[in-house]
Formats: C-alpha cells, sequence, structure tokens
C-alpha cells in the first residue's frame, strides 16, 4: 500500500519544523513532505536529524507561485496540507505589510485551489489568536471560536482574510478544512526575533533587552510541541468546517516573561531597557481552548516547565542561534531597535 503523502507548508520555520520532526518521528507510515521558500525565517540546519530519513522529502517552493505550486500538487497528490507557511512577524509587518498580503493571503489562496483540485482528504490552516484582537486586561475574558474577527495588525489581517479564504472555500466547494488559532508559541528553534529567543540570546551575551512600552502587555504562552499535538489531533479527528482554539491558559506579562529568563539565567534586571512602544501594541490575548480540549487535547507543559526547557535548548544550541543572530539579522536589529547592541 502506498503511504499517505501530508504536505507541509513553511516546515523549514519555528513552528513548522517542530510539526515536521514530529511527524517524521510519530507515523513513519506517512511521507511528510516540507514545501518551504527559505525566506529569512527559513533554514534547514534544523533538520539534520531527519533529513537521511526515507519518509522526508523538502521541496523549495514559494506558495504564491501558481504555477509551480500546481505543478507540485499534480505530481504528488497530498492527502494532507498542513499550511504553517507565512510572513510571522508584527513588527516587521508594521514596516513593510506588502509582502504580508502576498504570502499570508495570496500565497493561502493558491494552496486552496491546488488542494481543491487533487481533491485533498484535509486542508489544515494554521491561524493565530491575533485575528480576534485584543482582549482588556480582565482576567475573566478568553477568546473563543465565537469571538468576532478584528486585527489590529498588517500581520493579523493578513492571517483573518486567509481564514476567510479557508471558510470560504469550505462553505463554497465543500473543501474539508480545519482552521486553529493558536496563542504565543515558545520552544526550540523560535526565531531570536520573537520576544523570547530575543531576550534569551541577548542576555546570554549581556546586552540590553528591549520592551515594548510599560512591559504590562499579556500574552499566553504555550509550548510548540503542545501545538504540534494539537495540530496532529485537529488533522486526523478534527471537524470538517470548524475552527479550533489552541492555548493552554499561561497569561504572563511581557516584563514577567522578561525578568523569569533574566532570573533563570543569573543575571542582572539592569539588562531591561523600556523602549518605544510597537504601534497599535495589542494588550492582552488569551484562550479558551474548552472546544479542542472536548476533542481530546490537553497541554504538557505550564509556563515553568517550558521555559525551564526552552532556556536549557537555547544554552545547549548556541551555534544554531549564533549562526542565525551573525549577518542580516544584524540589519533588521540595528533598524528596529535604537538601543544597544
Ligand atoms: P516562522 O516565521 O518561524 O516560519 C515561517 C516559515 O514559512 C519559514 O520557514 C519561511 O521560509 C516560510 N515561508 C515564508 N514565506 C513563504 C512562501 N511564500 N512560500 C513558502 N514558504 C514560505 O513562523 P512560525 O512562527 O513558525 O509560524 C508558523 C505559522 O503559525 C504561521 O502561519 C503563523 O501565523 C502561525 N502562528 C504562529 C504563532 C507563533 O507564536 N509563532 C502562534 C500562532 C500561529
Ligand atoms: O499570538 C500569536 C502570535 O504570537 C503569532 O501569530 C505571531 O506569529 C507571533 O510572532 C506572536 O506575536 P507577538 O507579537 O505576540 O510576538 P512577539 O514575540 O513579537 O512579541 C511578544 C510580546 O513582546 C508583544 O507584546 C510585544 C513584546 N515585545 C516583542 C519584541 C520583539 C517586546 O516588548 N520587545 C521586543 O523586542
Amino acid at each position: 500500500m502506498s503511504k499517505k503523502k501530508v504536505l507541509v507548508t513553511g516546515g523549514a520555520g519555528f513552528i513548522g519544523g517542530n510539526f515536521v520532526q514530529y511527524m517524521v518521528n510519530k507515523y513513519p507510515d506517512y511521507d511528510v513532505f516540507n514545501l518551504d521558500q527559505l525566506t529569512y525565517a527559513g533554514d534547514l540546519t534544523k533538520h539534520s536529524g531527519i533529513e537521511k530519513m526515507a519518509n522526508y522529502h523538502f521541496v523549495k517552493a514559494d506558495i504564491s507561485d501558481r504555477d509551480v505550486i500546481f505543478s507540485i500538487f499534480e505530481k504528488e497528490n497530498f492527502e494532507y496540507v498542513i499550511h504553517f507557511a507565512a510572513e510571522s512577524h508584527v513588527d516587521r509587518s508594521i514596516t513593510d505589510p506588502g509582502i504580508f498580503v502576498q504570502t499570508n493571503v495570496l500565497g493561502t489562496q493558491i494552496l486552496l485551489d491546488a488542494s481543491r483540485a487533487v481533491g485533498v482528504t484535509k486542508f489544515v490552516h494554521v491561524s493565530t489568536d491575533e485575528v480576534y484582537g485584543e482582549l482588556d486586561f480582565d482576567p475573566t475574558t478568553f477568546f473563543t471560536e465565537e469571538t468576532p474577527l478584528k486585527p489590529n495588525s498588517p500581520y493579523s489581517a493578513s492571517k483573518a482574510s486567509s481564514d476567510l479564504l479557508v471558510r470560504a472555500y469550505h462553505e463554497t466547494y465543500g473543501l474539508p478544512v480545519n482552521i486553529t488559532r493558536c496563542s504565543n508559541n515558545y520552544g526550540p528553534y523560535h526565531f531570536p526575533e520573537k520576544l523570547i529567543p530575543l531576550t534569551i540570546s541577548r542576555v546570554l551575551n549581556d546586552q540590553k533587552v528591549p520592551v515594548y512600552g510599560d512591559g504590562k502587555n499579556i500574552r499566553d504562552w504555550l509550548h510548540v510541541i503542545d501545538h504540534c499535538a494539537a495540530i496532529d489531533l485537529v488533522m486526523h479527528e478534527g471537524v470538517n468546517g470548524e475552527v479550533y482554539n489552541v492555548g493552554g491558559h499561561n497569561e504572563r506579562t511581557n516584563l514577567e516573561v522578561v525578568k523569569t529568563i533574566i532570573k533563570t539565567l543569573g543575571k542582572s534586571e539592569e539588562l531591561i531597557e523600556f523602549v518605544k512602544d510597537r504601534l497599535g501594541h495589542d494588550k492582552r490575548y488569551a484562550i479558551d481552548p474548552t472546544k479542542l480540549e472536548n476533542l481530546g487535547w490537553k497541554p504538557t507543559y505550564n509556563f515553568e516547565t517550558g521555559i525551564a526547557q526552552t532556556i536549557q535548548w537555547y544554552l545547549d544550541n548556541k551555534e544554531w542561534w549564533e549562526q542565525i543572530i551573525s549577518g542580516d539579522y544584524q540589519n533588521y536589529f540595528e533598524k528596529q531597535y535604537s538601543i544597544n547592541k
């Protein structure tokens, strides 16, 4: 019997990369195809441990290139499409929104068309809680799947637009889809432009850590492996057309996160530097995951265990993040922040 083919887009990035490794190891009877354009956020060195495995395949391609995507789909006839590929950083969307529309909106629409053409069994669209906008600081309020979409950044607006297209392809053409909306992930291979890996790498180098505004904004942190398990469940058990929120009730202010990392690494809080706030900075995200829990999902990490494991991973894998923060990343950092290097 031929193996089931699973297409993972964006599998050279942070979450897609963790998901590719999770799938290749968990399902030897699936052929896992990692399709990625290898933008600044994509890196294949993370897959050195699986690249020779018979059920792992890599294809370099841009999801917004219709002809290329159609020819790959026609050749491989995928059963599952798990769609992570995106421009994912809010700050970059504020300085350069155009590429977010091209990749996140147009790229998703092309994948939906190609999935329709070959008749996939399931298309899982990996989205974000940011499409719901922001919550205030009342700790009893949460995003549910019924919360109206109200994105505030060009990034979240592009993700919300892609969510609406995914929904429409289900309603109009009956494409078997699910949308997952996850809170902030952290864990191994998190690109050091994002708060947690940026803080770890800078604290380890005794450099200032930029905290936007007053540091009181709240995010709901989920370990990336718990996110991978959620997507595994949704791809196999999700009811077609349904949205599932993913989050683990781990709300922390940004300042709490930064102070936890500094304390764990035995450094001084004098490394904290408050800088100009992000434009349109969402106050708080918090997920109600009841619907996914009713499907059978439960996170395995709380924030304390997850952040300790993550800090240890960055200590053990210095060569990975050091090669990333050299080169182009330096130019990005200098443009984005006006604090000392
Ligand atoms: P990432 O930026 O680390 O990785 C994105 C990957 O997509 C990279 O490997 C990049 O090369 C690839 N890519 C970008 N444009 C492409 C294109 N045109 N064609 C093919 N590949 C392309 O992102 P991430 O943090 O791993 O996020 C993955 C997905 O999960 C995104 O859709 C994001 O919106 C969503 N999400 C992220 C988080 C989070 O906390 N990081 C939380 C919820 C949802
Ligand atoms: O909620 C899910 C989203 O989480 C995903 O959809 C996005 O792809 C992902 O990037 C993430 O978005 P955030 O904007 O929440 O993540 P980021 O790590 O950029 O910022 C986390 C918080 O930390 C946010 O309130 C802004 C703040 N921050 C961030 C950076 C990079 C700082 O204070 N200083 C910084 O230098």
